[in-house]
């Protein structure tokens, strides 16, 4: 099957131009599964809560779920994609939506907010999600979910693979440095693809600036990056893989990924 992600800019409380924009890069392209980056219909860098309010939408009840579902059935892909959620109550999540073409899917509010981001949203509460999807040649396939920051704990990938993840999708807007070089660990030492798909370009909130780091990138259970996009730049990259890979937890004749798990001698918290 096929998997890949879309890389943009998007404008600063632009949904109309963004959902147009991504429309627009990813006509004619062909894969099972296409993951677009976090926050991608509004920008990352809120200036106000208001700001964040007055985009958010409700899922999957709002304009972007409608406009994913129509993309989905347009070009035979599952969707993932990263937008700000408003619950029934007024509150606000960092979420993201999986609409594939038979339809919305699901959805996960991001658990580790970043910095600022705790000034508008409010964590989600798990569990991280784990849809059963179909690729194209009818394929079935397990697609875990986080967003962003909850790369950086580790235990978040982790819990997808326990729950037989053979993908894990990661819409993000990254602003550190390492995520693209731990990525391919992260895939290596849980035996799954993983797809990041971040932004670029700069937004600042009135005081400060932020400068997104772009290279969006694949990766397998090996821990071979299949393909990493440019710092700068629009991309649609679609790789190739082999679910297989994903399935196969042995790691040497005498060690096994699971079986070699001593659950009881973690100290986890
Ligand atoms: C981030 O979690 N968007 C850095």
């Amino acid at each position: 099957m096929t998997i890949g992600f879309v890389q943009h800019a998007p404008r600063y409380l632009q949904p109309d131009a963004n959902r147009q924009h991504v429309a627009s890069l990813v006509e004619g392209s062909s894969a099972d599964l296409l993951v677009l980056p976090e926050l991608f219909t509004s920008g990352y860098f809120f200036q106000s809560t208001e700001d964040a309010r007055k985009i958010a939408e409700e899922i999957p009840d709002g304009a972007t779920v409608a406009w994913m579902e129509d993309l989905s059935a347009h070009l035979g892909s599952t969707l993932v994609a990263g937008l700000p959620e408003r619950d029934e109550e007024g509150r606000l999540y960092n979420s993201a939506a999986v609409v594939s073409p038979r339809g919305f899917e699901g959805t996960y509010r991001k658990i580790h907010l970043y910095n600022e981001e705790k000034l508008h949203f409010e964590p989600g509460q798990g569990p991280l999600p784990v849809f059963e999807l179909t690729a194209r040649d009818g394929t079935a396939y397990r697609l875990g979910l986080m967003i962003c920051f909850d790369w950086f704990f580790p235990e978040a990938i982790r819990s997808l693979a326990l729950q037989d993840a053979d993908i894990v999708a990661h819409p993000s807007n990254l602003v550190r440095k390492n995520c693209p070089r731990a990525m391919p660990i992260r895939a290596l030492e849980n035996r799954v693809f993983t797809v990041t798909a971040n932004r670029y370009g700069s937004e600042s909130n009135g005081s400060e600036s932020l400068t997104f780091i772009g290279q969006s990138e694949i990766c397998a259970p090996s821990g071979e990056i299949l393909t990493r996009a440019p710092r700068v730049g629009d991309a649609v990259e679609v790789a190739e893989i082999d679910l297989k890979e994903a399935r196969q937890k042995e790691v040497t004749a005498h060690n096994h990924l699971w079986k070699d798990r001593n659950p009881a001698a973690y100290s986890l918290g």
